[in-house]
């Protein structure tokens, strides 16, 4: 029988996408072997990839993630001495800083599909070497060890890696691929070395997370603020556990993993966020413009009637009790931020969608901003008011 001319058929895949808290992963902890054996089997080649400015914090971590893997001879095999990658955004200007280096290492190493490439880091070094990991032998297995607050609530948990297209406005994040780690373990004493700004920034995307999805979570935040500002571990980690569990839920229950929609809640304040980042040359932490992404959509969803003052008010003084809205942004424009409207709509394709949000866990998307408003507000924030 001839083929028909036009044939095609379905298939579905099915992912599993794990978190796993656990203090002393490197030590007592039994979640690294956990994941590990049950990803492949045994003893899996892995190549473990460390962040330079949580070596430089903390100078034993490569050690002990070696002598883990002397005591977990039957499941896991060091592929070579771990490597020490820039982390910060310096990781994600190109392939060259991270990117190139992991490949090269999975190909002197012998690394293959049924390997694995250990991430412990940032969520920028996690980013580069997410892609890395993607893009060898089209996918090498991915554990992620995040360790900032951060990459423990938010750019861990999520299932896409990228770097950005250096000197370009709007390269931000514009290379990168989709792919499901098969575990992420978070290890909240890995954060105590983090300075002020990287411990407050994952409270940035925690209050994102409560603005879209959950009013409880940011009365917690509220109620705990002082102690997150004292640096209480306890409190941190229920803060990312929250946050990092409704975002995982948001990935395997949202319908759209691989967010090929329009609505991307998550993405609520991110369109400053990303522009300001880029136009500071980087010196504005993810964390810090994501809250100040935020504060100018509160701004400009309350001037325009669709953000309940309320809620407007009470997220603009949380976020300066906890250290945010105070970076200074250099010499960063107005105008150069408006133009973040429209990268913002490049990256996401299609018509310009914003998130903004009424209260607390009630989104709502918009297509159009009052130009005048946003541009007030952008003002305001870049002033530090
Ligand atoms: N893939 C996603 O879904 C996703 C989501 C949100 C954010 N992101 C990305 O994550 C990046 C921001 O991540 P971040 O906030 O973790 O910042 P980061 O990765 O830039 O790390 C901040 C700094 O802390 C250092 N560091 C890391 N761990 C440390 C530790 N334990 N002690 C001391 N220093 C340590 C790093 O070297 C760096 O200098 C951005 O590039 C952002 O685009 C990705
Ligand atoms: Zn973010």
């Amino acid at each position: 029988m001839n083929p028909p001319d036009q044939f095609e058929g379905t298939f579905n895949v099915t992912f599993r996408h794990r978190v796993l808290f656990e203090r002393d992963a490197f030590g007592t902890g039994t979640a690294l072997a956990n994941v590990l054996s049950s990803a492949n089997e045994a003893p899996v080649t892995t190549l473990a990839v460390v962040d330079d400015g949580l070596v430089q914090a903390a100078p034993d971590v490569p050690r002990r993630i070696e002598d883990w893997f002397g005591r977990h001879t039957t499941i896991a095999t060091l592929a070579t001495e771990p490597i020490v990658l820039p982390g910060s955004e310096r990781a994600k200007q190109g392939m060259r800083p991270v990117v190139d280096p992991v490949i090269e290492a999975i190909r002197q190493a012998g690394l293959c599909r049924h390997s694995c490439v250990l991430g412990i880091g940032g969520g920028a070094l996690l980013d580069a070497v997410g892609l890395a990991a993607s893009l060898a032998h089209r996918g090498v297995g991915l554990i992620r060890i995040p360790t900032t607050t951060l990459a423990q609530g938010d750019a861990g948990i999520g299932v896409k890696n990228g770097v950005n297209i250096p000197n370009v406005t709007g390269g931000k994040n514009l290379m990168g691929t989709f792919a499901v780690p098969s575990g992420v373990i978070n290890d909240p004493t890995l954060l105590t070395t983090l300075d002020d700004t990287h411990w407050r920034g994952g409270l940035a995307e925690a209050i994102k997370v409560a603005l879209v999805k959950d009013h409880v979570l940011l009365d917690t935040i509220e109620a705990s603020a002082d102690a997150l500002v004292r640096r209480d571990l306890d409190s941190m980690e229920h803060v990312l556990k929250t946050c990092a569990h409704l975002h995982l839920r948001h990935i395997t229950d949202g319908g759209d993993p691989f967010e090929s929609k329009l609505a991307r809640p998550l993405d609520f304040g991110h369109w400053v966020a990303h522009e300001l980042e880029a136009r500071s040359d980087w010196t504005v932490p993810h964390g810090e413009a994501v809250a100040m992404g935020m504060s100018v959509d509160l701004q400009v969803g309350k001037a325009m009637g669709l953000t309940d003052a309320d809620t407007a008010d009470r997220v603009d003084s949380l976020l300066r009790q906890l250290g945010f809205l105070r970076t200074p942004c250099g010499s960063v424009t107005t105008s150069e931020l408006l133009e973040g409207l429209e990268h913002f709509r490049q990256h996401l394709g299609g018509r310009l969608t914003i998130c903004m949000i009424q209260s607390p866990g009630s989104p709502i998307d918009v297509h159009a901003v009052d130009m005048d408003i946003t541009a007030s507000a952008l003002d305001a924030v870049l002033a530090g008011r």
